[in-house]
């Protein structure tokens, strides 16, 4: 159903602008707005190849806060977008398609969350980044899958905590943290789509190739890997590495930074569950394409408009994310 949606609006668009220098024009309305480009590691490479900078959710919430542009296109997913204005108020925030969601944000709705935490008044609540402003604004931490570890190292033993949305990402800070956090029952559809049969077979065929994978993954994929850690993370592995194949547990294209930074090297995807889908890929950061940041840019929408109340809410727990991490 979504990918049927998204088909339609791909189509949609490219009739309208088919003989247009997407890149071209990018640029001169970037310098003409004084924009600036961020992109996630999930992105297509020719988007990552145009965006000024490229990085993980860490990395990009970073360069949101201390970027002079007037205009950040975030070509990622709405949260992300979310955590640009929410550090960045004053400045317009866009997303190429308004649709680019994420099945960790949709699993925890604020109303339900609200009488979750509520249940638990004396745990602390923690919450992945990969969540709606309104979430955020009812959490005391916001974390990234670089820097989760970091951050609960920080907290007394004793204090109780609530871990939400990823319960796969809470289920292994549990272990490598040696706590027993609450986990809310939130999924990513691309890191539970990883078929564990594919992968031993993978593995068979190629003894000397490396298995790296992000926490998101199910216990039943993590327990394999040579290397677990969030994108960045897995983008540095392999340039540090002195192996040369290694088996990619998390969305494809991140490939891209890893190719360009170690063009001798080999990269093998892990299919889904069939072993042939593409389910690998997310559906939400795929909706970005060239074109859309074309329209993006050129008619200043879609954007991000969040309430003074909520971006004032939502951005303690952010920087206290910020803070905890340059502990
Ligand atoms: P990173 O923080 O590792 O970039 O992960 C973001 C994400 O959405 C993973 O699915
Ligand atoms: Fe969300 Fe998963 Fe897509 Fe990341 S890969 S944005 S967690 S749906």
């Amino acid at each position: 159903m979504l990918r049927n949606i998204l088909k339609f609006k791909d189509h949609d668009v490219k009739r309208n602008h088919s003989n247009i220098d997407y890149a071209f024009e990018i640029q001169r309305l970037k310098k003409l707005k004084n924009a600036v480009i961020l992109a996630h590691v999930y992105q297509s490479p020719d988007i990552q190849d145009l965006a000024d900078y490229v990085g993980d959710s860490l990395d990009l919430s970073r360069k949101a806060a201390n970027t002079d542009a007037d205009t950040i296109v975030f070509s990622g997913v709405k949260f992300m977008a979310e955590v640009a204005k929410i550090l960045s108020p004053n400045k317009e925030v866009l997303l190429p398609d308004i649709d680019a969601g994420c099945t960790l944000e949709q699993s925890c709705q604020p109303e339900e969350f609200k009488k979750f935490r509520n249940k638990h008044k004396d745990h602390l609540v923690i919450t992945y980044i990969n969540c709606s402003a309104e979430i955020k604004a009812l959490s005391d931490i916001i974390v990234t899958s670089s820097n989760a570890k970091k951050i609960i190292d920080q907290i007394p033993k004793s204090q109780p905590i609530i871990f939400a949305p990823d319960k796969h990402l809470g289920a292994y800070l549990n272990k490598t943290t040696n706590r027993k956090m609450l986990l809310w029952n939130g999924t990513c559809i691309v890191h539970i789509q990883f078929s564990e049969r594919e992968l031993l077979g993978i593995k068979a065929e190629k003894p000397n190739a490396l298995f790296i994978a992000h926490p998101e993954c199910p216990e039943a994929i993590l327990k394999h890997a040579d290397h677990i850690g969030s994108t960045s993370s897995l983008i540095q592995f392999v340039s540090e590495s002195n192996k040369k194949e290694f088996i990619i547990g998390t969305e494809p294209n991140v490939i891209h930074q890893m190719r360009k930074k170690n063009p001798e090297k080999i990269f093998i995807e892990v299919p889904g569950a069939d072993g042939n889908c593409s389910c690998n890929r997310c559906p939400y950061m795929a909706l970005n394409t060239m074109e859309k940041i074309y329209l993006n840019l050129k008619d200043s929408k879609p954007g991000i408009h969040l309430s003074d109340t909520l971006i004032r809410e939502a951005k303690k727990p952010l920087q206290r994310m910020l803070n905890m991490t340059n502990n």
